[in-house]
């Protein structure tokens, strides 16, 4: 497959003005899949950094490219049918996309752990928790045997798992939904990775769970300097984690900006859309709106602008695309016209 044309990507990387060097730098990533019905451009192009001890939100609508982003970063792509088209993954100066599959292994569920969409299909259900959450320590962790268990209770301990000592012989069918994620949290946790990748942590536990482990991953993160890539739909948890917020359509990063600058001056219509029920970062209405239409099939995109078919400000000019470029603020945006669009009332 040749390589895509420089004017399909949204443009080069926009680094925040006057920081140290970032953790993780993702340069032009292109994650395609070969499909019956062709390329599908999931991650097309995209460019982002994350500071060490600060919190990157991703955000977008359904099918956009958050998932199939995080999975790159740690290689867990299936390939075939997946492949990485261009682009390069840095972390602590090492591109991922290069790394072998021992060196991935140290890596993985050490210096770099994720926590899963779905809690159910990270956890193995023939081991229990505790053996699960050994398991990962002394893959990454050089501890004398004996102090591996004491470990895995401490770990349970800190996502505030009650009954540690009892819970740590169980089987994850004997827990609830919310225990489970912060089993999950825990076993993440348990390595002390530098990152932290989360897809959408709470969306399978009640609010009270969540505003706990939020709170949790607040306190770790300031105890430990650790950095989180957040992946979320909910809007509230953006404003209370994210120090950055990268949004994403159609595989591409369409605005980036600090937390506050992005929700008190949007620029893409996009994401003008996505925050249209939101008055200020302590709104209450806090969900991403639905957009009239829906994201192109990632086989499918438009020329040009790949939000034109739905924007209500698209003009002949939107047939070309739409570079990512600095308007300062350390802010970025992807849009012919953003300098001509005022946030609607
Ligand atoms: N294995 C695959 N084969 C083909 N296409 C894929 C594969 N995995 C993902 N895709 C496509 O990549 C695109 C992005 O998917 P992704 O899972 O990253 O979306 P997302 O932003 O995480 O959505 P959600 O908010 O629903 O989790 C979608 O169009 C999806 O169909
Ligand atoms: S480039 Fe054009 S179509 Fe795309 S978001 Fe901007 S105004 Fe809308
Ligand atoms: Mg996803």
């Amino acid at each position: 497959m040749s390589q895509p044309k420089s004017q399909d990507s949204p443009g080069p990387s926009v680094k925040p003005e006057n920081e140290a060097a970032p953790l993780l730098d993702v340069i032009d990533l292109r994650t395609w899949f070969d499909t019956e019905s062709g390329v599908a451009r999931a991650v097309d192009g995209i460019n982002f950094s994350l500071r060490a001890g600060k919190t990157l939100a991703v955000v977008g609508e359904s099918g956009c490219g958050k998932t199939v982003t995080a999975l790159s970063i740690l290689r867990l792509i299936p390939m075939p049918p997946g492949r990485f088209a261009s682009g390069e993954i840095r972390f602590e100066g090492r591109d991922l996309t290069k790394l072998s599959p021992q060196e991935l292994r140290s890596i993985r569920g050490g210096k770099i752990a994720m926590i899963f969409q779905e809690p159910a299909t990270s956890l193995n259900p023939v081991f229990t928790i505790g053996d699960q959450i050994a398991e990962a320590i002394k893959l990454h962790r050089k501890l004398p045997p004996a102090d591996v268990r004491p470990e895995v209770i401490r770990a349970l301990k800190s996502v505030q798992v009650s009954d540690p000592e009892r819970r740590i012989d169980q089987y994850p069918h004997e827990m609830s939904g919310g225990m489970k994620q912060r089993v999950m949290i825990a076993m993440a946790l348990a390595c002390q990775p530098r990152l932290l990748i989360a897809d959408e942590p709470t969306t399978a536990v009640d609010v009270t769970i969540q505003a706990r482990i939020l709170t949790l991953l607040q306190d770790l993160q300031a105890k430990t300097n650790m950095s989180i890539l957040l992946i979320t739909h909910d809007l509230g948890v953006v404003a209370e984690l994210a120090d950055d917020v990268v949004v994403m359509y159609a595989g591409q990063v369409i605005e980036q900006a600090p937390v506050e600058q992005l929700f008190d001056h949007p620029r893409h219509p996009y994401t003008q859309g996505l925050f249209a029920s939101l008055p200020n970062i302590e709104g209450e209405k806090k969900r991403l709106v639905a957009i009239e239409g829906s994201v192109p099939a990632a086989t499918r995109f438009p020329e040009g602008c790949r939000f034109r078919e739905r924007c209500p400000h698209a003009a002949e000019i939107c047939l070309q695309n739409p570079p990512l470029v600095s308007i300062g603020d350390n802010h970025s945006v992807a849009c012919l016209r953003h300098a001509e669009i005022v946030r609607p009332a």
